[in-house]
């Protein structure tokens, strides 16, 4: 779930070099060659973390899992999530509200690709809406003070450095979408990965340029009790 390791190792310059972070991922290719000392990555799946780590960790942070996670999957993590924490301990889930797929619909290109991200979404009954279904999950997981903030951010070249870091950042995660919508046949709008890769790149440019093209991102923190 650290991905490449971009929130650790951003958090790592904040604590004293006397705090450990650990970073876990399915795949070991994503964890960036440099990072600080205190900061540790492992090979390990969210879902059966070692037994030893129960009441371990101060802070537990869980980042954009909303492509990669079936719908029992939530649970799970935020089940396992609530042993490794220890009394007193905080999570944080960050996830895009993934009704974006109708914000972008703004012209031609992006209704095409609306209509084929939608279709897999459905199809997977994958999460659309973090902030309606994760503060329960958590709470029937044991977790109190469960709290949702949500911002939304500007997906465009007109709203500054912002607004392009999120256009490419958010044309980057569809692309990547690619190879699963051709092996699921395509939805009847696209029929190669690059035919689709093409239809993210000409819905980007209709992000670009419009002002009202954005991103809600959904924060839920909660606490285990003590
Ligand atoms: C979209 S990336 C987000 C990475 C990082 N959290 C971030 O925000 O930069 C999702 C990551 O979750 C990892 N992942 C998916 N299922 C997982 C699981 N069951 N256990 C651990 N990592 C998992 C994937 O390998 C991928 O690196």
């Amino acid at each position: 779930m650290s991905g490449i390791g971009a929130w650790i190792n951003d958090a790592a310059h904040h604590v004293p070099p006397s705090v450990h972070l650990y970073g876990i991922d399915l795949y070991p290719t994503h964890f960036p060659e440099r990072h600080p000392s205190n900061v540790h990555f492992l090979v390990q799946s969210i879902f059966d973390m070692p037994a030893e780590w129960s009441n371990t960790f101060t802070l537990a942070n869980q980042r954009m899992l909303i492509g990669s996670f079936l719908p029992g999957d939530w649970r799970k993590s935020a089940r396992e999530t609530f042993r490794v924490l220890k009394p007193g301990g905080y999570v944080q889930m960050l996830e895009l509200d993934a009704r974006i797929h109708q914000v972008l619909a703004l012209g031609p290109r992006s209704r095409r690709l609306e209509g084929v991200i939608n279709a897999i979404w459905r199809e997977r009954g994958m999460l659309t809406d973090p902030a309606g279904v994760l503060p329960d999950i958590l709470k029937e997981c044991g977790f109190v003070d469960v709290t949702v903030e949500t911002r939304t951010a500007p997906v465009n070249r007109k709203s500054g450095a912002m607004g392009a870091l999120h256009l490419y950042s958010i044309s980057q995660a569809y692309r990547a979408m690619g190879e699963a919508i051709i092996r699921a046949g395509g939805y009847g709008v696209v029929s190669s990965v690059r035919e689709f890769t093409d239809l993210v790149v000409a819905a980007r440019e209709e992000w670009a340029e419009n002002e009202a093209a954005s991103a809600t991102f959904v924060m839920i923190y909660a606490r285990k009790p003590q």
